[in-house]
């Protein structure tokens, strides 16, 4: 089973709506024609220090763009909260390995409305105690900056956990897509490539450009000349 529909032999770039033009969000959208995702985070003021848009915007989004949406939920409850989104269209809906106790249950949720299940975990999470239960998942987002804004440093730290992932993907014993988020730019995605990252999460390296459809081919190419694509 494959995650994505992606074609094989290219990272994907994942642009975040976070960096972008709240009030223009459908041109922002079609400014990064040819990303794999649009990567929409959802913020509550509680999970994380800082609020950003919720169901309604995600809905009108979804509207706006052919692009599959990546829904990155910064939010306490996701048992009540995430489905939704899934209901409403999203292709991949991640929540916080650290806002619920029942991981598992929201992911079935999720995938039974619909949409790939995927768990994110902030930097100062071990990996370890989430290994079995990525079985249930599509998809795992390792956070390279603490959650909740946009610009900040990549933190080279989490990368072994993405070397763990990859480790467990490629052994076949896990089917994931392996995600950052965080500081990812022209002077980060290389190492975070050859960590054995899939999809490249990127906000200001790819909004704080002149030609963002541009910086995220860009971006597709450094990364895809550090690491061959492996196949899910
Ligand atoms: C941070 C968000 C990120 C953010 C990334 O909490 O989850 O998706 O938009 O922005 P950059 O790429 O600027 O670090
Ligand atoms: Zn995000």
């Amino acid at each position: 089973m494959s995650p994505t529909s992606e074609p094989a032999g290219k990272p994907m770039i994942a642009p975040s709506i976070l960096s972008a033009d709240f009030a223009r969000l459908a041109d922002e959208a079609a400014a990064v024609h040819g990303s794999d995702w649009l990567h929409v985070d959802v913020m509550d003021a509680h999970f994380v220090p800082n609020l950003t848009l919720g169901l309604p915007v995600v809905e009108s989004i979804l509207a706006a763009t052919d692009i599959p949406i990546d829904c990155h939920l910064m939010i306490d409850n996701p048992e009540r909260w995430a489905p939704p989104y899934a209901e409403a269209g999203a292709y991949n809906v991640t929540f916080h390995a650290e806002a619920t106790e029942n991981p598992v249950g929201v992911a079935r949720d999720i995938r039974a409305a619909g949409a790939k299940a995927g768990l994110a975990v902030k930097p100062g999470t071990e990996l370890e105690p989430y290994l079995e239960i990525l079985r249930d998942f599509d998809t795992l987002l390792v956070m390279s900056v603490e959650p909740g804004f946009g610009g900040q440093s990549f933190m080279p730290e989490v990368l072994s956990k993405v070397r763990t992932a990859r480790r467990l993907v490629d052994a076949g014993e896990l089917t994931i897509l392996v995600e950052i988020d965080g500081g990812i730019n022209a002077d980060t995605i290389e190492a975070a490539a050859e960590a054995g990252v899939d999809c490249f999460v990127a906000g200001s390296a790819v909004y704080g450009a002149e030609d963002p459809a541009a910086a995220v081919a860009a971006l597709r190419r450094q990364a895809g000349a550090v690491s061959p694509h492996r196949p899910l």
